[in-house]
């Protein structure tokens, strides 16, 4: 098992691994080795795109450093599941509108003491705001048409000064007909107006077709 240039991120081959914070415990199906007596489980890019952005050549890993990490759009904890790998002494916040996503995640959260689930709605961040406080990283995969907006949103309303944020633009939720380069051209501007600036633009290509990663700065 190799280290990598993403403290916590490990690698072997082509492959990514984190630290199992729960060692025997599978979040996804994915695999479970064992090198030096620590317990290692793969982060799959294709189910992750936080794992597909790294691989596609991140120069920094935001997260570092974050004692409070706002996640918008968690599913039944896929991706949070690394990041709790990553992070075990910070606090995440993990939102999720949908019910059906949120009792797995729920369940997750029991055997993941640092993730904190809320079931709300990302687009209302005044209604979590009271709980979760100031982030200094904010995470969003949530698939919306307004999505740029309910980033800024969130950044403006929980991310401190100098913090990180990852959006994850799905493209196509935006708009089938516009190309994506002027979809992506408009998200860059939301998030500028919204007082963030914009540190990077990554296509996912080849884990996910419809993906834009953009890396911000509060
Ligand atoms: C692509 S899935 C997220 C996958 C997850 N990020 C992962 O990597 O493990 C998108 C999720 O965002 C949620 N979502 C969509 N709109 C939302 C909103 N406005 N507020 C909160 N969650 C939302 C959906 O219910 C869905 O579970």
């Amino acid at each position: 098992m190799d280290p990598t240039n993403w403290p916590g991120v490990f690698r072997e081959g082509r492959d990514l691994f984190t630290i199992n914070l729960r060692p025997g415990e599978r979040v996804y199906g994915e695999e479970l080795r064992v090198s030096a007596r620590v317990e290692y489980r793969q982060w799959d890019p294709f189910r992750s795109k936080l794992a597909a952005w790294l691989l596609r050549g991140a120069e920094e890993a935001p997260w570092v450093g974050a004692k409070n990490v706002l996640y918008l759009g968690a599913a039944h904890g896929t991706t949070a599941s690394h990041l709790s790998d990553l992070l075990p002494d910070a606090r995440i916040f993990v939102v999720e509108k949908s019910p059906t996503s949120f009792a797995p995640l729920l369940a997750l959260a029991r055997r993941r003491t640092n993730l904190y689930p809320i079931l709300a709605d990302a687009q209302l961040p005044e209604r979590y705001a009271a709980d979760v406080g100031t982030v200094e990283f904010l995470y969003q995969d949530i698939a919306q048409r307004t999505q740029a907006a309910i980033f800024a949103e969130n950044a403006r309303t929980l991310l401190a000064t100098g913090g990180r944020g990852l959006m994850m633009l799905k493209v196509r939720s935006v708009t089938q007909t516009r190309p994506a380069p002027a979809i992506v051209h408009a998200a860059r501007s939301e998030l500028s107006q919204g007082g963030l600036t914009v540190l990077s633009e990554t296509a996912l290509l080849p884990f996910s077709r419809e993906h834009t990663a953009l890396l911000v700065r509060s």
